[in-house]
């Protein structure tokens, strides 16, 4: 039965006080909680009728349960498999103390919610709904509670036992907890919902620092790991210094516990927690040290540990009324970490690449059967809504308000709707509301953008009378098919600019024109001479936009364009131009013919230019990739897309062959002159300048550039080298693939981050005995099914990466994924459900491919004993 948005009701009790007891151990661990429960509302209570008191709670043995120290009489409640029920009747009129005893087995939670056991540790997992897996609670995020914790374990075992807040005591008491034993007991003096409770047991190791906050507090940090990672865990620390000024620098929020903890587990279903003063991290958002981290990685750590952190205001200080409202934390808190990423390193480079993942991701989510508002009105599985629409297209959504309101009016909001709301469990309308009210503006239009589903598109058309000196721009909205045709008109931001037409410039700056009807005309004044218009600038609003525009036009805003993102979106566009157009003729048998001469000219450009960025270099040189392309047609024909792709990189290759090669080679000297590792920006840039070259050289399949890719991979100073080496030798057709395979494999053998990008990469070859080579390296030793990191890097790697093979005409690789998500499902239905995805793509698909996924969608649907998290993917993709 789906939960609906419009049901939202206060649940009858709260739960102010929480103490929770546990008795650690891997195999069982014992629960005591005792739970402060009162009226939801006392004021509002009238006569006698009390309402029955319905705990959540799963996969639990309950050992004792008491009210005010009286057991419970087994006529005075009921247990179900996901619920404790106390009867009205049974509970007193006013405030009481209910005590529950409950028994969990850590050790076979495979499914990673709740408390788990992962390398050498206990660890927990608890949004959405894993609390409930550790205790009987009211486990929803209007039930904000302060929580104290008293956890008791081996001490050879669990040297180290963390939970939320500050630490009050630690010791020994083997009377109480046994021979062996250790205890500490915590405090965390911030009501908060379920969701963030945290705790930690295992031998691990750390390292330790300090930060000094504005206002003079002095601010304990720790990051643990597994002890042979503590050596990886500097760069964190130095990225959550960052985040913690950042944060007290734009926004003026400061941190509010004496101590900060950060934790690396191995196993684990998403990116990282930002449970109240203990933040657990998959390992792969954490370490990094230059022989196992990529240049990739390194961003991605900062911008995840800048996230975490980001969250203990938007998200634990302020946090959700209910989970529709997941976005209000999670869209607000990506937004937050863009803007910091593109502090610490260039504006430009960190849009442009967070379009393309939009693109890539939310974009093709939208266009599938699995399209839903950023607010959903209903789930099954909430574990389902952690998806890209409710945090890139969140994030979206969040700076078309700073758009709208400018820098200062967006601060001025973000302040009001902290003043309002601090301690609270608030909505979507509430951040809105703040936001109109802090800037005196009316945004009721703007809900839409949290109701609608989809994509809209908005034409553009432009007409100049230059004897009038008139410039005219008409922009048309019309909504997505998800939102269906009569879908209210959206209130839509647009950059907007005039380029001269002699390339000198701007002869209009920068303004936000606001188009809220379906169709509106903007007339601007006083244009002097030839224009161009700049339409969306930095990607203004979610949306796609129709201009129609020449090669020619394209080419001069690739050079001209005085918006970075605008002038990547020219070379983009082109190359989209031309890619679609190959894919049509596949699909028609037609030859592919050559490369356009605009687009080479464009490229080589590109290429030769001294660009003060590489990485903006390397950005305009990157061919649109295959999901943002089938979102943006009607039907998609895979294998002629992968042709097409394919060719289109070919004929660059082949055309710019000796301009690769020298910017190739100057990179490469630029770095071998450098001494150590760093992960700076323009080191970064560099780095992926040289590789962009490479990755096209390989294409070419040939002695000479096959040979480079063997000398940059057996000389790599650091991952980043390694990688892109290995990965460019993985599509030669000789035997210098398995040869780079054998190489890189015995570079990563020890380590599992590292290992996970040679399982990746081989997922990912495009080569005809590909999926016999998925199921090999499936049969490997180091593969498991349940550490969801290696599941991703070769299943999930294979259905997103390797289209070709994934999309096989005899439907093997569809047969194949299917299965893998039917033996995942057993083991963890989260990542099991994610997996699922991959099949929403059905129904854009030409007939026989569609039919053939489909077909899988249907063997699962009829698959007994299948979760009820992919039930709601695979149900909701066949709809
Ligand atoms: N709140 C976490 C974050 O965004 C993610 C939690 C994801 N939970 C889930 N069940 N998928 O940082
Ligand atoms: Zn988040």
């Amino acid at each position: 039965v789906p939960k609906l948005r419009a049901d939202y009701a206060p649940p009858a009790y709260a739960i102010k006080k929480v103490h929770l007891d546990f008795a650690l151990g891997a195999d069982e661990t014992t629960v005591t909680a005792d739970l402060a429960v009162e009226p939801w509302d006392a004021g509002a209570r009238t006569g006698d009728a009390r309402a029955d008191l319905v705990l959540d709670g799963e996969e639990l043995t309950l050992d004792a349960l008491s009210i005010d120290g009286t057991p419970l009489e087994p006529s005075a409640y009921s247990h179900g498999p996901t619920s404790l029920t106390i009867r009205g009747a049974a509970l007193p009129a006013g405030a009481f103390t209910l005590r529950t005893v409950v028994r969990t087995k850590p050790r076979l939670n495979t499914a990673l919610s709740g408390l788990y056991y992962s390398g050498r540790m206990l660890c927990t997992q608890c949004e959405a709904e894993g609390f409930r897996r550790i205790t009987f609670f009211l486990d929803r995020p209007d039930v904000m509670a302060v929580y104290s914790v008293r956890m008791a374990g081996p001490q050879a075992a669990m040297p180290v036992l963390l939970s939320n807040g500050n630490l009050l005591k630690a010791g020994v008491d083997e009377a109480r907890d046994g021979p062996g034993s250790h205890f500490a007991e915590w405090a965390d003096p911030f009501p908060k919902p379920s969701y963030l409770f945290a705790l930690v047991a295992g031998a691990l190791q750390h390292i330790s620092s300090s930060y000094v906050t504005r206002s003079g507090r002095t601010v304990t940090l720790n990051i643990y790991s597994e002890p042979e990672s503590v050596d990886a865990l500097e760069y964190a620390m130095g990225a959550l210094k960052r985040s913690m000024r950042w944060d007290e620098e734009v926004f003026g929020l400061e941190y509010d516990l004496d101590l900060f903890n950060i934790v690396a587990v191995s196993d684990f279903n998403m990116g990282a927690m930002e449970n109240k003063g203990l933040n657990v991290f998959n390992t792969a958002c954490v370490l990094a040290r230059p022989w196992s981290a990529t240049d990739a990685d390194y961003e991605r750590v900062e911008g995840v540990v800048a996230h975490e952190y980001f969250h203990n205001w938007t998200g634990n200080r302020v946090t959700c009324r209910d989970w529709f409202q997941l976005t209000l934390k999670e869209g607000l808190t990506v937004y937050r970490d863009q803007a910091f990423s593109a502090d610490m390193s260039s504006e430009a480079v960190k849009r442009i690449s967070d379009v393309r993942m939009l693109r890539a991701r939310q974009f093709a989510e939208d266009a599938s059967p699995l399209a839903h508002p950023i607010r959903p009105e209903s789930y099954v599985a909430m574990d389902n809504f952690y998806t890209a629409t409710v945090y890139e297209k969140g994030a979206e959504v969040i700076r078309m308000y700073a758009a709208l309101l400018g820098k200062a009016g967006f601060r001025k909001g973000m302040d009001l709707y902290f003043k309002r709301h601090d301690g609270a469990a608030v909505t979507c309308d509430d951040f809105r509301k703040a936001m109109a009210d802090a800037n005196g503006r009316d945004l009721a239009q703007f809900e839409g953008w949290y109701t609608q589903p989809g994509t809209p598109t908005v034409h553009a058309t432009w007409a100049h009378d230059a004897g009038a000196r008139t410039f005219s721009l008409t922009l048309r909205q019309v909504p997505p098919a998800a939102a269906g045709a009569s879908a209210p008109p959206l209130h839509v931001p647009v950059a907007f600019a005039l380029l001269r037409a002699d390339g000198s410039g701007e002869a209009l700056g920068e303004r936000v024109l606001e188009l809220t009807e379906r169709e509106a005309t903007f007339t601007l004044n006083d244009v002097e001479g030839e224009v161009v218009p700049s339409i969306l600038r930095g990607f203004s609003a979610p949306v796609h936009l129709v201009a129609q525009r020449t090669d020619a036009e394209l080419a001069f805003l690739m050079a001209h364009e005085t918006d970075a993102f605008n002038r990547w979106e020219a070379a983009n566009a082109l190359m989209t131009r031309v890619l679609l157009g190959a894919a049509d003729a596949g699909a028609r048998r037609e030859p592919l013919g050559e490369v356009p001469a605009v687009l080479l000219d464009a490229c080589r450009a590109t290429l030769v230019e001294r660009a003060a960025d590489r990485s903006l270099q390397a950005l305009a040189l990157a061919l649109p990739d295959f999901d943002t392309l089938s979102s943006s047609v009607e039907v998609v024909h895979p294998q002629p897309l992968c042709a097409a792709i394919g060719w289109l990189k070919k004929g660059l290759a082949a055309a710019l062959k000796p301009e690769l090669l020298s910017v190739y080679a100057q990179c490469a000297a630029d770095d071998a002159a450098t001494a150590a590792y760093s992960p700076d920006a323009e080191s970064i840039g560099r780095r992926r300048l040289r590789d962009a070259c490479l990755s096209y050289l390989s294409a070419l399949d040939e002695a000479d550039t096959t040979a480079l890719c063997m000398q940059q991979l057996k000389g790599a100073r650091c991952m980043t080298d390694a990688l892109a080496a290995f990965s460019a030798a993985s599509r030669v057709s000789g035997p210098a693939r398995l040869e780079a395979s054998a190489i890189f494999a015995d570079k990563v053998k020890d380590d599992p981050l590292a290992l996970d990008k040679w399982y990746r990469t081989r997922a990912a070859a495009d080569v005809p005995s590909a999926l016999s080579e998925v199921r090999e390296l499936m049969s490997l030793p180091s593969f498991s099914l349940t550490n969801p990191n290696r599941v991703r890097a070769v299943v999930g790697a294979f259905t997103a990466l390797n289209h070709k093979t994934f999309h096989k005409e005899d439907g093997s690789g569809y047969a194949f994924t299917a299965q893998c998500v039917i033996d995942l499902d057993k083991i963890n239905p989260q990542v099991a459900a994610r997996l699922a995805r991959s099949f929403s793509a059905w129904r854009r698909l030409e007939p026989a491919s569609g039919a053939l996924m489909k077909a899988q969608l249907e063997q699962l649907q009829r698959t007994p004993g299948l979760s009820r998290n992919t039930l709601e993917i695979v149900n909701t993709s066949l709809q």
